[in-house]
């Protein structure tokens, strides 16, 4: 008889909906490559998001404002690779979605066909209620974002809290009931007060995803680099680290340099052995036919 666990089922828009359905949180973190995916499907989190967030934490720019379609699409095809049970997100960058309704569903429907993702998701509220329709229409599945969206931070004046009155906090819940009617089947929730992100998942039959949003939302979502210490320059108030990866890195990356400097690795066991016979064989050889030095005007001069 197998002892092995039963295979889990894909994760789904529908089996989300579900799961808020039965009171079960939704655990959700980016991923950006082939390693990473696999890590998070093996410790079963329900959504892989390749975010645009890949511009700041693998990329090396201060945002996300130039991480570009063939930047998403590589990535996403890493991650698509891991085959993963988790359902599988692809984050529209800037300027892919916003300029036209019809390079929107273009640009939504690579990600799927090119990028191997079950769906997609953009920033913004109501404005963006029409095109996440056609998006929908074209039947593909999309994930909102209202509150702190980092593709707008020269508009909101950088990265800072949204929603903090009550004019405001009416205009995140109208967005994000627009959102629901025009097909999203979920919504990211990104710095905003507890009690307003509580007030939003209660209104939503569709789960939020919360980041920095308290606990009163459906899901939770955090970014792959600050969830296991892999950077260390940016430290939002709502990040919570699991794990120091950077220094662990640094500590064995260092130990590899000692350890290649004194000659300590590698050791016989990460060697390939060669019978005496052949060897003694070569030696013999060599010395009855030395191989001539080959002129170095023949090579590549260094
Ligand atoms: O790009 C990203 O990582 C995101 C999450 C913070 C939701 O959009």
């Amino acid at each position: 008889m197998s002892t092995s666990s039963p295979a889990r089922s894909r994760v789904t828009p529908q089996s989300l909906l579900q799961k808020k359905g039965r009171g079960e949180p939704v655990a959700m973190v980016t991923a950006y490559d082939h390693p990473s995916a696999v890590a998070a499907d093996r410790a079963g989190v329900d959504v892989i998001l390749v975010g645009d967030s890949l511009g700041m934490v693998v990329l090396g720019y201060d945002d996300t404002l130039r991480v570009t379609m063939d930047d998403m699409l590589h990535h996403a095809r890493a991650v698509a690779r891991a085959g993963t049970r988790a359902l599988r997100v692809g984050d529209m960058p800037f300027l892919s979605y916003q300029a036209s309704v019809e390079e929107a569903i273009r640009n939504a429907g690579r990600f799927l066909s090119e990028g191997g993702m079950d769906a997609v998701k953009l920033e913004g509220g109501r404005e963006r209620a029409g095109t996440v329709r056609a998006i929908v229409e074209a039947g593909i599945p999309v994930m909102g974002h209202i509150g702190l969206m980092p593709q707008s931070i020269r508009a909101l004046g950088g990265y800072r809290a949204q929603g903090g009155t009550a004019a405001a906090a009416r205009g995140l819940l109208e967005d994000a009931l627009r959102l629901e009617a025009a097909g999203c089947f979920s919504v990211v929730l990104e710095a905003i007060p507890d009690r307003v992100a509580t007030l939003v998942s209660k209104s939503l039959r569709i789960p939020t995803i919360g980041i920095g949003a308290g606990a009163g939302c459906d899901g939770q979502v955090l970014v792959f680099h600050d969830l296991l210490g892999l950077q260390d320059t940016l430290s939002p108030r709502f990040v919570k680290r699991y794990a120091n990866l950077l220094e662990a890195s640094q500590k064995a990356l260092e130990t590899y340099c000692r350890e290649v400097a004194e000659r300590r690795f590698p050791g016989p066991e990460h060697a390939y052995q060669m019978p005496d016979e052949e060897w003694n064989r070569l030696l013999a050889d060599l010395e009855k036919n030395p191989l001539p030095r080959v002129p170095s005007t023949e090579t590549v001069a260094w």
